[in-house]
């Protein structure tokens, strides 16, 4: 276990997710009824930006830095967000601060320090528990919840070759027991092959309504660099197809460095 999310919060990866998942949040929490959040690969909870390792690459600048100095409309939701909590929100402060009293938060982490990290975060909140469990198994374990309502983000740190294969089963599984809840996946574009292995895995798995929102910031041809992400959505809540579409150009025109084969995509993957 070598990735440390500090290195990478707020670049243009994070934006993309946590623009999305604010907007899916959002779109739950307009119905008055409980959710329940799992988040399979928590992160430490919350970064400070000002910090050695988000200095040390700089990441951060090119993302949430560009979209603090100019922030658009369809982005700030997210980005007011930001700038209310202070350190940089990684997935399970963001969750945190869209839950209503009588809805819950898990967070599965692994690493120790980043596992510590979100302990001390949620020490004193009776809404929010911390496992250090394998985020895998959880989908397995915590679901389906009580509530029979929520979201469930699996954002896994792709180190393992095999991570792609273990996404698609992982949904599977998780969408055997909790089949209404809302499923979102974040994955990285280097090359083409992996995400169109997965996509089509996914296609094929029997799983029904089934979307998929696509950034790249430039041509996903060199496999070392990360050109771009994806955010796979089992069951989208409504108007999600309509709504994200600014979501993403704005991203792109905020975040993109006008390189060759840049773009935005959102592809149907499984009818309702
Ligand atoms: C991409 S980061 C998560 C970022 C976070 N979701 C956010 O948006 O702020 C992936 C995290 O998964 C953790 N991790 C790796 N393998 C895991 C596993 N099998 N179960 C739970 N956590 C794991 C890593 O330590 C890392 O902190």
């Amino acid at each position: 276990m070598n990735y440390r999310h500090a290195f990478h919060a707020g670049n243009f990866a994070d934006c993309f997710k946590h623009g999305l998942l604010l907007w899916l949040l959002d779109a739950l929490t307009r119905k008055s009824a409980p959710i329940f959040v799992l988040d399979t690969h928590a992160g430490a909870g919350a970064y400070d930006l000002a910090a050695a390792p988000a200095e040390r690459t700089g990441e951060w600048r090119g993302g949430i830095g560009r979209l603090l100095d100019d922030t658009p409309e369809p982005l700030a939701p997210y980005v007011g967000l930001v700038r209310q909590l202070g350190l940089y929100p990684g997935s399970p402060a963001l969750v945190r601060a869209r839950l209503r009293p009588g809805d819950r938060l898990a967070c599965c982490e692994l690493h120790p320090e980043d596992h510590a990290a979100l302990r001390r975060r949620f020490a004193r909140d009776p809404q929010v528990g911390v496992h250090r469990r394998d985020g895998w198994e959880a989908l397995g374990a915590l679901l389906p919840p009580a509530e029979r309502r929520g979201l469930v983000l699996i954002d896994p740190p792709y180190e393992a070759p095999d991570e792609f294969d273990r996404l698609a089963r992982g949904l599977r599984a998780g969408h055997v027991r909790f089949p209404s809840g809302v499923f979102a996946a974040w994955y990285p574009i280097k090359h083409r092959a992996p995400s169109r292995g997965l996509l089509n895995a996914v296609a094929e798995s029997g799983m029904r309504d089934v979307v998929t929102a696509e950034l790249w910031v430039r041509a996903p041809l060199d496999p070392g660099r990360l050109n771009g992400c994806g955010l796979l959505v089992v069951n989208p809540p409504f108007r999600f197809a309509e709504e994200t579409p600014a979501i993403l150009a704005a991203l792109l025109d905020r975040l993109g460095e006008r390189e060759t084969g840049e773009g935005t995509a959102l592809i149907r993957l499984a009818d309702e």
